[in-house]
C-alpha cells in the first residue's frame, strides 16, 4: 500500500445516487484484488476532513473504477470531480479477502454493496468458476449498476423490495435455491448481511461477508472500524478484513 496521485479520467452519472468515477492508475490496476479498497482524499483543506474508502469496482486496462453513492459531503465532493482532476489515493488495502476456493460461487451484493464484488466476481470467471450475480435494491432506479453486469455479461438475479423490477423480496431468498455446493459472498447494508448469516445458518451454506464500518485511517491504526468476535474479541475492518467468514464476527 502507499499514496498515489492519480488523475481523473471520467465521472459519470448512473442512476439515482450512484456515480462511476475512472482514474488513470497502472500501477494500482496492475495489483488490486477483488475485495480491496481504497482510502480516497476527498478535501486538501481537511474540510471535510479524513478521507472515504471504496471498493474498487473494475480495472480495464490501465484504469481503475468506483462506483459510489452520494450520501453526504465527501461523496458530493467527488461528484463534482471533472475529467484531469488529480486526488490522492492511499492503497490498495484489506488483507482479508474473499475466498476463491470451489467451483460455484453466488455473489450478493445489496444496493451500492454490488461494487465490493465485482472485481472478485471477474477474477472467479478468469479462473472458470460459475459466477452468479444477486443484485438487491429497494426500486428498478437503484439498480444502478445494471448496464455494468449485463455489459460484463455475467448471469445474474435481480431482486426489488417494491417488485418494479425482477423478483419482489429479499435477495436472501434466494439461498434456497441454490445448493450448498455454491459459496456465498456478499455485500451490502448491515441488516441484509444479518440475514444472510441467517438463512445460511438454515441452509448450510459457507457465506462470506465483505464489511463497512466508518474508516479513519484505513490500515490498522485507530481501531476506529473494530467488529465483535464470535470469541468475544475484535476485529479490525480494514486490516484483519473488510472480508470475514460470517461464522465469525457479530453483526
Ligand atoms: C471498506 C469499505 C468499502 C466501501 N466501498 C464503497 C463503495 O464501493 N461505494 C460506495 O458508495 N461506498 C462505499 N463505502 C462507503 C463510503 O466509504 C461512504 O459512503 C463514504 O465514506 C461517505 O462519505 P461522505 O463524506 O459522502 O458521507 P458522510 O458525510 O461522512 O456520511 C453520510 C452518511 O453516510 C454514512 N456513512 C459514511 N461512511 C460510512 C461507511 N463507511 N459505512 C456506512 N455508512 C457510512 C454516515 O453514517 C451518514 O449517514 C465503503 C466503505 C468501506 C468501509
Ligand atoms: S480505520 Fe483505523 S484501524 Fe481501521
Amino acid at each position: 500500500m502507499k499514496d498515489h496521485l492519480l488523475e481523473v479520467t471520467g465521472n459519470v452519472h448512473l442512476s439515482g445516487k450512484t456515480w462511476v468515477i475512472r482514474f488513470s492508475a497502472p500501477e494500482l490496476a496492475a495489483k488490486v484484488r477483488g475485495g480491496q479498497f481504497l482510502m480516497i482524499e476527498v478535501s486538501e483543506n481537511y474540510d471535510p476532513m479524513g478521507r472515504r474508502a471504496f471498493a474498487v469496482g473494475d480495472v480495464r486496462d490501465e484504469e481503475i473504477w468506483i462506483f459510489y453513492d452520494v450520501v453526504g459531503r465527501g461523496t458530493k465532493i467527488m461528484s463534482g470531480w471533472e475529467r484531469g482532476t488529480r486526488v490522492r489515493v492511499f492503497g490498495p488495502l484489506g488483507k482479508g479477502l474473499f475466498d476463491h476456493r470451489g467451483e460455484r460461487h453466488l455473489l450478493i451484493g445489496g444496493g451500492i454493496g454490488l461494487a465490493g464484488l465485482t472485481l472478485f466476481g471477474k477474477e472467479l470467471r478468469g479462473m472458470g468458476k460459475e459466477v452468479v450475480f444477486v443484485y438487491g435494491a429497494r426500486t428498478a432506479e437503484q439498480l444502478s449498476m445494471m448496464d455494468w453486469l449485463k455489459e460484463e455479461g455475467f448471469s445474474y438475479l435481480i431482486y426489488t423490495d417494491d417488485g418494479s423490477a425482477g423478483r419482489k423480496g429479499l435477495v436472501t431468498e434466494v439461498l434456497k435455491e441454490f445448493d450448498r455446493s455454491w459459496v456465498v459472498s456478499a455485500c451490502g447494508p448491515k441488516a441484509m448481511m444479518r440475514e444472510v448469516s441467517r438463512v445460511a445458518k438454515e441452509t448450510g451454506h459457507k457465506v462470506y461477508l465483505s464489511l463497512e464500518a466508518r474508516m479513519a485511517c484505513g490500515w490498522g491504526v485507530c481501531l476506529g472500524c473494530v467488529v465483535r468476535t464470535r470469541e468475544g474479541k475484535f476485529k479490525r475492518v480494514c486490516w484483519e478484513g473488510p472480508v470475514f467468514p460470517a461464522e465469525e464476527v457479530v453483526l
